[in-house]
């Protein structure tokens, strides 16, 4: 009846994950699977993401997992329409795995392959979830992307803002290993943080009043270090009171950045009635982050979108997702084009 049915695959970090999505012909998304097997436990005695381990970890829990997804989508590999799987960015020996088994079982069902770009996966989730309309803002925040994009089509984005050094995500987790916290450090951040006193210590908040949109947080990182160790030994109130701070010149320095975006998100498109900004990747589970994100877009009078923290945080379905919209406008299905 006019539905297309993608399977995805997504294995660039340490998320293995298969899903089946169907996109009607006008447009509106269903997720029929989305299994995703997380590996933090095989990290996590690392405190970080082991790019070896986790390529290996990929080829043992690949190819069941998309068995999986196609079982629980009662469809078949012979009945979906293209297969699409993340080409990069990412880590190299993950990627390898996923965008080869997904080219393997293409050519083996005579299915057209999608190489998709990570990001064009993370870009296009709000549209399966909420049908946005373009043009709209999104924030990705992850362990290893820190973005303000503006989302103008499929295919068609325009980065307005990066970290000049660590990733949003990042900063937690290398807060978190440095205050002896565990593995990932974003939860355990914030959980210390809700007993704390944020204003104990007065952390940088870098790049605030500049007028490009970028972001920097080693900074920070580096005075929460100096922090610790100028009361060593820390106790876990001096922890609390530490991620408290932290979480506050995180929100502060958001706060200005992404008020800055929203500004001119809102010149360009003045007289759009579905002007949103979407946040993506998994400091987008942070509450206080998302409370001051809310707030923000409220004042600028832009919808915010957040998906649920399943699909915002790595998973198959966006990629699935992306290979569907890409499907749905007849754009190349060349893995090469994809840098
Ligand atoms: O999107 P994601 O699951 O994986 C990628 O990095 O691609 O994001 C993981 C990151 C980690 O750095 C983790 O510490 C952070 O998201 N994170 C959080 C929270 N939950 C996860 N950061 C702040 N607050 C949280 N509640
Ligand atoms: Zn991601």
């Amino acid at each position: 009846e006019g539905e297309s049915l993608v399977l995805g695959i997504e294995t660039s970090c340490d998320e293995t994950a298969a899903s089946v999505v169907a996109r009607g012909p006008d447009g509106v998304g269903r997720i029929l699977s989305d299994v995703v097997l997380s590996q933090i436990a095989e990290h996590s005695a690392y405190g970080g993401v082991v790019p070896e381990i986790a390529a290996r970890a990929h080829v043992e829990a690949l190819d069941g997992l998309i068995k999986a997804a196609l079982a629980e989508a009662g469809t078949r590999l012979d009945v979906v329409d293209a297969v699409a799987a993340t080409a990069g960015p990412g880590l190299i020996g993950g990627l390898l795995v996923g965008l080869m088994t997904g080219k393997a079982i293409a050519r083996a069902a005579g299915k057209p392959l999608y190489a998709i770009n990570h990001l064009e996966g993370h870009a296009l989730t709000a549209r399966l979830t909420d049908r946005l309309a373009f043009p709209y803002l999104m924030l990705l925040v992850s362990g290893g992307h820190t973005q303000l994009v503006l989302v103008k089509g499929v295919g068609d984005y325009e980065r307005w803002g990066t970290t000049i050094d660590d990733a949003l995500g990042e900063a937690f987790d290398k807060t978190a290993k440095l205050l002896g916290l565990p593995y990932p450090g974003g939860p355990a951040v914030e959980s210390a943080a809700r007993h704390g006193d944020p204003d104990r210590f007065s952390f940088p908040r870098p790049l605030v009043g500049e007028a490009r949109l970028d972001f920097s947080f080693s900074g920070l990182k580096t005075a929460v270090r100096q922090a610790a160790q100028a009361i060593a030994p820390v106790s876990d109130q001096d922890v609390a009171d530490i991620c408290a701070s932290f979480q506050k010149a995180i929100t502060r320095t958001l706060k200005d950045r992404i008020g800055r975006g929203l500004g001119r998100y809102r010149q360009l498109a003045a007289d759009l009635p579905e002007a949103a900004l979407v946040v993506a990747g998994g400091v987008a589970a942070n509450s206080a982050i998302r409370q001051m994100l809310q707030a923000l877009c409220a004042e600028h009078g832009v919808r915010f979108v957040a998906p649920p923290i399943k699909l915002c945080t790595d998973n198959a379905a966006m990629i699935a997702w992306a290979g569907a919209e890409r499907l749905a406008l007849d754009l190349a299905a060349d893995p090469l084009s994809v840098s």
